[in-house]
């Protein structure tokens, strides 16, 4: 799978979202992070702002669930037409059935790993996912330090994927910039989600522009990488 930078929307003006899409034109996906006060202490957005946003953008919508009861509510975030719903390993009561859900109303179906939650439970589960988000912080705030210590799990993430010979996408989100993505990309992470990085820049389309270019000069060799 070639690189692909994700824009997280948490850094950007929530007053002016259908703006805020358009200056990221060239990502592949938008990231949407939603948050209860319950999961994590911050509350964002919720089903009404997904349904307008998908309205108001082309570029796919990746939602990063960090809510309780996903089961009960991550449906309706493919309804409201998200291409991609991401729910918490630590939050969903049934994650096959819930990812099996997903899928089958026709999103990309994705798991995510707080820093101290391990992969290795979850590995006979992967063939159920399209994507793995690994937090390289704990989540709930943007503009936090990349956590150095998430990179063996990353390393060993990639390891599995490999394994069981998997079209599983990997992801990385909390404090990926242009200091930290090459790290992440050399460990293995082929999805990388920026908020700060990228609306915090002056120019926000250039800095998906230079992320993009320093994640593929380090996967380029990678023999995971596969076609680009
Ligand atoms: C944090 C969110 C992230 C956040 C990342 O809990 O899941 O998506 O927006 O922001 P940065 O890139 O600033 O760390
Ligand atoms: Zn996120």
């Amino acid at each position: 799978m070639a690189v692909q930078i994700n824009p997280s929307i948490l850094s950007a003006d929530f007053a002016r979202l259908a703006e805020e899409a358009r200056t990221v034109e060239g990502a592949d996906w938008l990231h949407v992070d939603v948050m209860d006060n319950h999961f994590v202490p911050n509350l964002t957005l919720g089903v009404p702002v997904v349904e307008s946003l998908a309205r108001a953008t082309d570029t796919p919508l990746d939602c990063h669930l960090m809510i309780e009861a996903p089961d009960r509510w991550a449906p309706q975030y493919v309804e409201a037409g998200a291409s991609s719903v991401t729910f918490h390993a630590e939050a969903a009561a049934a994650p096959v059935r819930l990812a099996r859900e997903i899928r089958a109303k026709g999103a990309r179906a994705s798991m995510a790993l707080k820093p101290a939650t391990p992969i290795e439970p979850y590995e006979d589960l992967l063939p159920e996912l399209d994507m793995l988000l690994i937090m390289t912080v704990e989540p709930g705030f943007g503009g936090q330090a990349f956590l150095d210590i998430m990179l063996p799990k990353i390393r060993r993430t990639r390891q599995l994927i490999g394994k069981h010979g998997l079209d599983l996408w990997l992801q990385v989100d909390g404090g990926v910039s242009a200091s930290t993505i090459e790290r992440c990309a050399e460990a293995g992470a082929d999805v990388f989600v920026a908020g700060s990085a990228v609306y915090g820049a002056e120019d926000p389309a250039a800095a998906v522009r230079a992320l993009r270019a320093r994640a593929e000069n380090v996967t380029a060799g990678a023999s995971w990488a596969g076609d680009h």
